[in-house]
């Protein structure tokens, strides 16, 4: 039996090298790295593969701290000094500088390089979300007074048109650190998967039939529900991306991949003129 587990262990070791020499040319890097490469090659819990390094330029790192504890969002970086997100991941927070932004981020428990780091000076919750994301306007804009330097692994978000509304059964990627599963830990690197977005009308019947006063209309994209893939706590804020552009925010779901029950994400071409102006 040793032997079938020596030889199984050869194999995986070789494989990650491989894929680590592929994406990264650094055998060094092999041993640090490895490790969250496997993981998230081996767990794909919610579906989630670890993405190149710079693969998502605009996708932005929030560390939020609460008291003696700390979460994570997401986010997109909109121009040099602005990142959208989800108002939720704001709720009962002091101040602005309780939370960090990080641009150029990848592996969050290691400094990789290209990291630009800075503290959140303004925080602005769309006026008409009500401390609960189910009742919709789950955005937010923050804004730090550093501004970011653009280059390399660090974009401005392409943001979808406001003509856009993704058609239901076509695929968007989001994109996120946060838990592998439901109640599961987050994932060091960042994952991404793909979601295929649901009907509206199909959306809302599911999702009404659980919690009544939820708001399923043409403010949020569903998107989601084969039980296999899905965003789940510490992905929100982030991007769901329809056709390369952002189109909607991660916001709320009932669980994470649980089967028919797709995700609630706030659309991005419905709010274009309030992110623009704010
Ligand atoms: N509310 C979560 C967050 O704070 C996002 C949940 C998305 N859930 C889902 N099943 N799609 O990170």
């Amino acid at each position: 039996m040793w032997r079938w587990i020596a030889v199984l262990c050869g194999v995986c070791v070789g494989v990650t090298r491989a894929y680590l020499e592929d994406v990264s040319g650094e055998v060094e890097a092999v041993e640090g790295v490895g490790v969250g490469v496997f993981v998230g090659g081996l767990e794909r819990i919610v579906g989630g593969t670890e993405v190149e390094p710079g693969e998502y330029p605009y996708q932005v790192f929030l560390r939020v701290s609460k008291g003696e504890t700390s979460f994570v969002c997401g986010g997109s970086l909109l121009d040099t000094t602005r990142i959208l997100t989800a108002a939720h991941c704001l709720d009962g927070l002091a101040a602005p500088e309780n939370i960090v932004a990080v641009a150029g981020e990848h592996d969050f428990t290691v400094l990789e390089g290209p990291e630009q780091e800075r503290v959140v000076s303004v925080m602005t919750p769309h006026p008409n979300y009500q401390g609960d994301p189910k009742l919709g306007a789950d955005l937010a804009v923050l804004q730090v007074s550093e501004p970011f330097i653009l280059g390399g692994v660090v974009q401005v978000a392409p943001l979808a048109p406001p003509s856009l509304d993704p058609t239901s059964g076509s695929s968007c990627t989001v994109l996120g650190w946060g838990t592998t599963s439901e109640n599961g830990s987050v994932s060091p690197v960042l994952l991404a998967t793909t979601l295929t977005v649901e009907r509206r009308e199909t959306c809302e019947e599911i999702i009404v039939a659980e919690r009544p006063t939820a708001v399923v209309d043409e403010t949020v994209v569903c998107a989601g529900g084969d039980g296999l893939h899905d965003t789940c706590q510490g992905d929100s804020g982030g991007p769901l991306i329809c056709g390369g552009v952002v189109a909607g925010v991660v916001s709320w779901g009932l669980g994470c991949a649980h089967l028919g029950m797709p995700g609630v994400y706030t659309s991005v071409p419905n709010y274009l003129d309030w992110i623009n102006a704010n």
